[in-house]
């Protein structure tokens, strides 16, 4: 097959990342004889670094032409004094929303390997940990009006949490058909004891439902969300939730699996053409170390084989090759504990090259 990808490698960890997953995906168009076309284009803090702007119309234009997008992280301190609308922040929201993906998987899967790197107890690792964060993508508070302004001479400023009935009814559904090829157990997460935003939620979730009487709904409210999921993650097989509580929940849900670096993520519209990227951001601190976890962005190529190419025993071929890797006792220092070795990003990419047969 021939498929055309955009790749944005961004800033901090982002271009190690991206370039070791980018190895894997040759490995694969090699093994497997297709034919991968990479456009690289940037956005972010490289964007604005090339061209003053964080998304370029044309980077915008070379998503929507591909595939599918790779991208490894954006943001950055270097660029936190740029005034809001042109933060490399934005260039991802830009891209989300410019493509229509509204939903957004974020797995939740622990390695058994990784299991002493979790910093639950061996008896809550235990009993398993193997959820899907089903997170809502281009609306709430992320794309609310954002104002600064004064009252009555006092510095005020707000932003606005809105969804419309369509954007959950869409959302609720693709958590619905995640839960029926999984467990049929789906856990929707809102603050309706508080938030408007959140009984309009509840409220479409339970139209949703309807259509589903094979799934075992709930709802739990967000505090008692973020406390279930270090007390007792075996419970959950599918969250569903809006964005912001889905991106505070899902760095949660990534730690107890043993560390955020391992964790990819797909987003996704109405059509096969998706954005695939770790969770974890640019990580400034280990920035051209060395040091990275490129094990996120490489189950991102999978879930992107998978979800956009229908690739199965392609991406299987990858999900298999990062066991293997972590069966052999190899680790980047994310994930290190006392009886593993220690590897940089590049050597984690070659192992888990040489793994794909
Ligand atoms: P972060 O996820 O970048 O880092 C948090 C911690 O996790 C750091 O200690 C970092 O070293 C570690 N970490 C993250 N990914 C790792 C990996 N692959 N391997 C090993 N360790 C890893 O979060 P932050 O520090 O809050 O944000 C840094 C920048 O990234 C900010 O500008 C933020 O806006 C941006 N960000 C971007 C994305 C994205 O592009 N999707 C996501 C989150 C944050
Ligand atoms: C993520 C990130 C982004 C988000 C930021 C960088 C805008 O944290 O992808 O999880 O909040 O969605
Ligand atoms: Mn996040």
């Amino acid at each position: 097959m021939i498929k055309n990808i955009a790749v944005i490698k961004g800033d901090g960890i982002g271009p190690e990342i991206v370039d070791e997953a980018i190895k894997v995906l040759k490995k694969v168009e090699e093994v497997y004889e297709h034919t991968f076309n990479l456009n690289y284009v940037k956005a972010g803090g490289e964007a604005i670094d090339a061209y003053g702007e964080c998304l370029p119309e044309a980077t915008v234009e070379a998503c929507l032409a591909s595939d599918s997008v790779l991208l490894g992280a954006v943001g950055g301190p270097k660029y936190d004094v740029q005034p809001p609308n042109n933060r490399p922040e934005k260039a991802l929201l830009g891209i989300r929303s410019r493509l229509g993906l509204y939903s957004n998987l974020r797995p939740a899967k622990l390695f058994t390997e990784l299991k002493d790197a979790s910093p639950l107890k061996p008896e809550i690792v235990e009993a398993g940990i193997d959820f899907m964060v089903v997170r809502e993508l281009t609306g709430g508070v992320y794309f609310g009006d954002h104002v600064t302004t004064s009252e009555n001479d006092v510095e005020v400023a707000y932003d606005v949490m809105k969804y419309s009935a369509p954007e959950v009814i869409r959302i609720a559904k693709v958590a619905f058909e995640t839960a029926m090829v999984r467990n049929k157990k789906l856990c929707s997460v809102d603050k309706a004891n508080v938030l408007d935003s959140s009984k309009l939620w509840r409220k479409y979730v339970l139209e949703v439902a309807k259509d589903y009487p094979e799934v075992e709904l709930t709802h739990m409210y967000v505090d008692n969300a973020a406390m279930q999921i270090c007390k007792d993650p075996a419970q959950f097989d599918v969250i569903l939730t809006e964005n912001m509580f889905g991106d505070i929940l899902s760095d949660e849900a990534s730690m107890i699996t043993g560390t955020i670096g391992t964790i990819p993520s797909s987003s996704l519209g109405e059509g096969t053409r998706g954005m695939y990227e770790p969770i974890h951001g640019s990580a400034p601190d280990i920035a051209g170390q060395n040091k990275a976890n490129p094990i996120g962005t490489i189950l991102s190529v999978a879930m992107m084989l998978k979800y956009s190419f229908f690739m199965e025993k392609e991406a299987q071929a990858i999900e298999t090759a990062v066991q293997k890797v972590l069966d052999d006792g190899y680790r980047t220092g994310d994930m290190m504990d006392k009886h593993t070795t220690l590897v940089g990003c590049k050597e984690m990419g070659d192992l888990i090259v040489a793994a794909i047969a």
